[in-house]
């Protein structure tokens, strides 16, 4: 049994592949404490954890020691304005003003299986790998009734957490902050870990000690934005990628999130994740309900290594719905780079003709084959075919790009209106501003107020009419600016504080409808690249564009970052062509092929213009894809070693289940006059099994590749950015 309640202790044990997970009701009020998160124990009883100087258990509401008690006792759910004196996980204002709250035990339920959350992305399950327990707690003097979720899954080391807050007495309540997970525990010389970055610059790994005070990465920007990551994770002294325990948190949301680890006099740690308090404000009327999205809280004891391979298995299994999670995509090729917004039909069809002789599988066209689009002016939200570029609509060239044996996808930005364009003239109250303020532009575009139904509605008729009008198997649905001017015509003034979520769940709402209509559709999720990279969009995307830097070596350290939390299958990757639009850099065809080969794959390039040098190497890219892809994409994933950290070059593998195949990227980004090869010790074969390496004049068993490693070899003068792809197969 995963989860189970223990009456002699009042402890609650939640058991997870190889973690125990250890909940105390304390006192005869039931405080609900915090006891224990780490390695898989058979017993329940560790309660005698939580004593608090002299009081072993809860002291009296009367006792002299009860504020002391209050304000250190480890709390699975801290409620804000009582004495807990730390960051809070929920604060309201009720009508007197008051903003404080208790949580009291009052019942609980334990069940197989795992109930979705109406409007929210969230981890799914069978009643055979996972088992959720509710925890339903009251405040008396509020009347809300908060409960708190938790599921186990066997399957993975993970626990996923959600709280659901109920008006239950008679007047209304805001509800100013409503987190989904806090945990209070020991410190162990922990090193906080997160992901930062920019526009093409996502995903970047920062790592430092964990030291007094609080250390807090969020997103204001109405989207999970490319600035931090909505993860978490504290790592005990020295983990690695191998060895030593790590603890975190991820978010399954795509807006405005908090993360937060606070260490505080008594080396008590609190770790807390949710919506961003910033801007919230939800008003609950008697009756009324608030879901917070989930977390998912991971561990391992074999270092970050083994908490990726958790993640990622857990996003695969349980989280990914797409039919196409553990499908080969088909190979794609997008025109972004190639053309940005100057093509028509003719040019398309030339680009998938020579893609077809390639291999290639797919035509995506990207923006501009809307309204009057020839550059990022005007015409979003105009969702009608362009004439002039694409004349007798979309059908003849989908038929004509169909007919060269490829697949054919279309890019969209719903979220957004141009003031230059139809839909702004009829509807300018549909763009979020603020009355009688000019709203900032950002790519001289607004953003539709999809908190609202009857937007939401009129742009998805206008999707789904473009969808049915040409055999589309493919959409990118990107969003390319942040919220501002914040106000939404249709909401009364005592609920603008629900907005930015509102907005939140009007994305997830559409994508619900565009999956559920086209069930066969591959839905790629983008956000100027990688600025809405998060697991809620993967709920609803298998896939998502990683980053707008398409240059290989600013790729190795983005896919690390993301790779470290998200399967690769899921990272958008691309071959374009050099020098690099972004970066200037050329590096060598081959290496950007092997750097996207760790991705979905596809090339963003003219390949009717390219060198033929490098045309005349996407066949066999191709091939290698078709080759490698399943290993990638269903494999257990190791890092070997970080440019990032290292400088001079980066190494990462990925190995089958059966451990009978594996595929080792190795890119030598900088090279030195003086430098020897390099060994890299390879992870995760199995010792006994012999394998053979394409191209080498041996073969090597796991226990030689994996403990004296492979030699890389350096030839003299080689010059910089050379990759090598090895593939690794049992004999
Ligand atoms: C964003 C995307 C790009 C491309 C452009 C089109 O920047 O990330 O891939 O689609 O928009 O405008």
């Amino acid at each position: 049994m995963g989860i189970a309640y223990f009456e002699d202790n009042r402890v609650f044990k939640i058991d997870s592949k190889n973690s125990s997970y250890i909940i105390a009701l304390l006192g005869d009020e039931g405080l609900v404490s915090h006891v224990y998160y780490g390695h898989k124990l058979k017993s329940h009883e560790v309660n005698y954890l939580i004593h608090m100087g002299d009081h072993p258990g809860a002291p009296a509401k009367d006792s002299s020691g009860r504020a002391g008690f209050i304000g250190g006792y480890p709390k699975e759910y801290p409620t804000n304005g009582v004495g807990d004196h730390k960051e809070d996980a929920i604060s309201i204002r009720d009508k007197k003003g008051c903003f404080s709250l208790e949580l009291f035990y009052k019942t609980h339920r334990i069940y197989k299986g795992k109930k979705e959350l109406p409007g929210l992305p969230s981890a799914f399950g069978t009643e055979e790998n996972v088992t959720t327990l509710e925890i339903e707690c009251t405040d008396p003097m509020s009347g809300l009734i908060i409960t708190l979720n938790y599921s186990a899954f066997e399957d993975a080391d993970v626990i996923v957490r959600s709280v659901n807050i109920k008006n239950g007495g008679r007047d209304d309540i805001h509800l100013t902050r409503a987190l989904s997970a806090s945990m209070d525990f020991e410190n162990n010389d922990y090193d906080v870990m997160t992901l930062y970055g920019d526009w093409a610059k996502e995903g970047q790994i920062n790592r430092y000690p964990l030291s007094y005070g609080g250390h807090t990465v969020e997103s204001c920007s109405g989207k999970t934005s490319p600035l931090n990551q909505p993860f978490m994770a504290l790592l005990s002294k020295g983990a690695d990628q191998d060895h030593g325990e790590v603890v975190a948190m991820h978010f399954v949301y795509s807006g405005n999130f908090l993360a937060k680890v606070q260490l505080e006099h008594y080396d008590r740690v609190r770790m807390l994740m949710g919506i961003n308090p910033y801007c919230f404000d939800w008003l609950l009327k008697p009756g009324d309900a608030f879901q917070t999205p989930e977390v998912v809280l991971v561990r391992s004891e074999e270092g970050i290594g083994g908490m990726t391979r958790n993640l990622h298995d857990f996003y695969r299994e349980h989280m990914i719905r797409s039919k196409y999670v553990h499908k080969k995509r088909p190979i794609l090729i997008n025109n972004w780079e190639a053309t940005y917004f100057n093509f028509n039909t003719e040019k398309l069809v030339s680009i998938a003709e020579e893609a077809a002789k390639a291999g290639i599988e797919m035509l995506v066209m990207d923006d501009g084959w809307f309204g009057k689009r020839d550059d990022d002016s005007c015409s979003l939200g105009d969702w009608f075919v362009n004439e002039e570029k694409l004349p007798g609509g979309l059908k003849p060239l989908v038929d004509r790009v169909n007919a060269l044996g490829l697949k054919f996808g279309i890019w969209f930005e719903p979220e957004m209106v141009c003031p230059i364009s139809e839909l702004y003239e009829k509807h300018p109250d549909w763009a979020i501003s603020i009355p009688g303020r000019e709203p900032a532009r950002a790519r001289n575009q607004l953003v539709l107020d999809i908190s609202r139904k009857e937007v939401r509605d009129a742009v998805y008729k206008m999707i789904y009419d473009v969808l049915k009008s040409a055999n589309i198997e493919y959409v990118k649905w990107d969003m390319n600016r942040a919220l501002s001017d914040l106000y939404s015509a249709e909401l009364p003034p005592e609920r603008m504080g629900e907005m930015l979520h509102r907005y939140v769940l009007g994305v997830y709402e559409l994508q619900e409808r565009l999956t559920t209509d086209f069930p066969d559709l591959l839905l790629e999720n983008c956000s100027s690249g990688g600025a809405r990279f998060d697991p809620g969009m993967l709920y609803y995307s298998p896939q998502i564009w990683t980053s707008d830097d398409t240059d290989a070596v600013e790729r190795l350290s983005i896919q690390e970052g993301y790779g470290m939390l998200y399967p690769l299958s899921s990272l958008g990757a691309h071959v374009s062509d050099c020098p690099n639009h972004g970066t200037g850099r050329t590096t060598p065809f081959e290496t950007r092929g092997i750097v996207a080969l760790s991705g979905t794959f596809g090339y963003e390039l003219d390949i009717t213009r390219i060198p033929e040098a490098d045309r005349k190497q996407i066949p066999d890219q191709v091939k290698r894809y078709h080759e490698v892809n399943h290993i990638v994409r269903d494999g257990d994933y190791y890092r070997l070693a970080s440019y990032a950290s290292n400088h001079r070059y980066d190494a990462y593998m990925s190995v089958t289940k059966d451990k009978t195949e594996a595929v080792v990227t190795y890119v030598r980004v900088i090279h030195r006059m003086c430098e020897h090869d390099v060994i890299v010790k390879l992870k995760g074969l199995d010792p006994e099994k012999t394998y053979s390496i394409e191209g080498s004049d041996r073969n090597y068993t796991g226990e030689e590749l994996m403990y004296a490693g492979y030699c890389f070899k350096t030839p003299w003068a080689s010059g910089d950015f050379k990759a090598t792809i090895l593939h690794l197969k049992e004999v």
